[in-house]
């Protein structure tokens, strides 16, 4: 099974999916790291060369064309989720897991704003506001996923009991 954990940036998908592929003792997959090894250049760079519309095509051509190996966990960009018909696919495909975190908590997570482009201008406020804003538009994609988990406090454990229970 391909479990792909899917939400807003800072909600801790990749942290997460690593220890889930550790206990479940499975290859993990990092999409946005995966776009990063493929063009050899960084999501900033990418952003810089090809705008959000060329990112989200690359991103989503990665999601679709990626050889998964037959039991995964895939840690997937914030936006994925949002574009194409990206979030039907990976229901198609797989386990959608959806770590859902309040924005003020997303706020105090995200410290290392100027690795993701569209945030990295952005003070605690204006963050803060912006996602308030994104999540309006995302979470109608987001909550698509089979299975929804309060991310705040989440440890690995939880996260794959709730998983085997919704399988
Ligand atoms: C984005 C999230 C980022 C990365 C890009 C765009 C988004 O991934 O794909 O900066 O639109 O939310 P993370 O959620 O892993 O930070």
């Amino acid at each position: 099974m391909k479990i792909f954990l899917i939400g807003y940036m800072g909600c801790g998908k990749s942290t997460k999916a690593k220890q889930l592929a550790h206990r479940l003792d499975c290859p993990v997959i990092d999409l946005d790291a995966e776009i990063v090894n493929k063009s050899g250049k960084t999501i900033a760079e990418f952003f810089e060369a090809y705008g959000e519309s060329g990112f989200r095509t690359y991103e989503s051509e990665m999601l679709k064309t990626f050889d998964y190996p037959s039991t995964s966990v895939v840690a997937t960009g914030g936006g994925l989720p949002c574009f194409f018909d990206n979030m039907e696919w990976m229901n198609l495909n797989g386990q959608t897991v959806y770590l859902q975190m309040e924005p003020a908590a997303l706020v105090s997570r995200l410290h290392n704003r100027q690795k993701r482009p569209l945030i990295k201008d952005l003070d605690d406020e204006q963050l803060l506001e912006f996602i308030k804003v994104k999540l309006k538009e995302r979470d109608p994609f987001y909550t698509k996923a089979k299975l929804i988990v309060d991310a705040f406090d989440l440890d690995a454990e939880k996260l794959e009991e709730a998983i085997s229970r919704n399988s």
